[in-house]
């Protein structure tokens, strides 16, 4: 299904992610050192209860991170860009904001689809973190050409369908894995 690696898309050079600011928030782009700090943050259980998967020791995060910083799928199809939320101060890691670019071909049109992912630990929960971070990724995706934006939320994870409603995404009747696809387009973009 997926699009931008080749047929007549042609190659694909996925942004890479830039740091950002919001507020009293700063997103730094990922880094493989970053895994440490971020096995504390994604150590609760809690954090797993409408996603699937587990805490991630920090050898496993370590080559997860080292993965997703190549900034792209080994077939070029995908792109990823991930950033590390801190709120300053302090300016330790309290959660992340992912997001998978890819290239959807239509008739007489060729746009940038995002799907995006939010996690913010249990401790700085219910602070507006997730929205306003991945409000600010949305923003910076957006300048770069981004025309869709995708989330695939449980239907019970309450918190993520308000972190995606005040974004502006909208549920769509498609259900994957057991997840509503939440959908937000932008009009003028790209
Ligand atoms: C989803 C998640 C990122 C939200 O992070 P957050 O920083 O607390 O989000 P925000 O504070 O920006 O917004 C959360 C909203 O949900 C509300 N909320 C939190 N728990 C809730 C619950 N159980 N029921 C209803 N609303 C809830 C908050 O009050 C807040 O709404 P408000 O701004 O109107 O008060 C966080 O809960 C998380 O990491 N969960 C585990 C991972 C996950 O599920 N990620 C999303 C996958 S789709």
């Amino acid at each position: 299904m997926s699009l931008g690696g080749g047929g007549t898309l042609g190659p694909v050079t996925w942004p890479s992610a830039e740091p950002l600011t919001t507020g009293d928030l700063r997103l730094d782009p990922l880094r493989v050192a970053d895994a440490g700090e971020m096995a504390g943050v994604l150590a609760d259980e809690s954090l797993y209860r409408f996603t699937g998967g587990s805490a991630p020791a920090p050898s496993r995060l370590r080559a997860r991170y080292r993965s997703q910083v190549r900034g792209a799928s080994s077939d070029g199809t995908q792109g990823w860009l991930n950033w590390i939320v801190r709120p300053e101060p302090p300016g330790a890691a309290v959660g992340f904001v992912q997001a998978t670019l890819e290239r959807r071909s239509r008739t007489f049109e060729d746009l940038l689809v995002a799907s995006l992912g939010w996690v913010v630990g249990p401790v700085w929960q219910g602070r507006g973190i997730a929205t306003r971070a991945t409000g600010a990724v949305l923003e910076w995706l957006v300048s770069r050409g981004v025309a869709e934006f995708r989330a695939h939320i449980h239907p019970d994870n309450a918190a993520s369908q308000k972190v995606a409603a005040k974004l502006g995404f909208r549920p769509t009747g498609l259900v994957l894995d057991g997840e509503i696809r939440w959908v937000l387009e932008v009009s003028g973009s790209g």
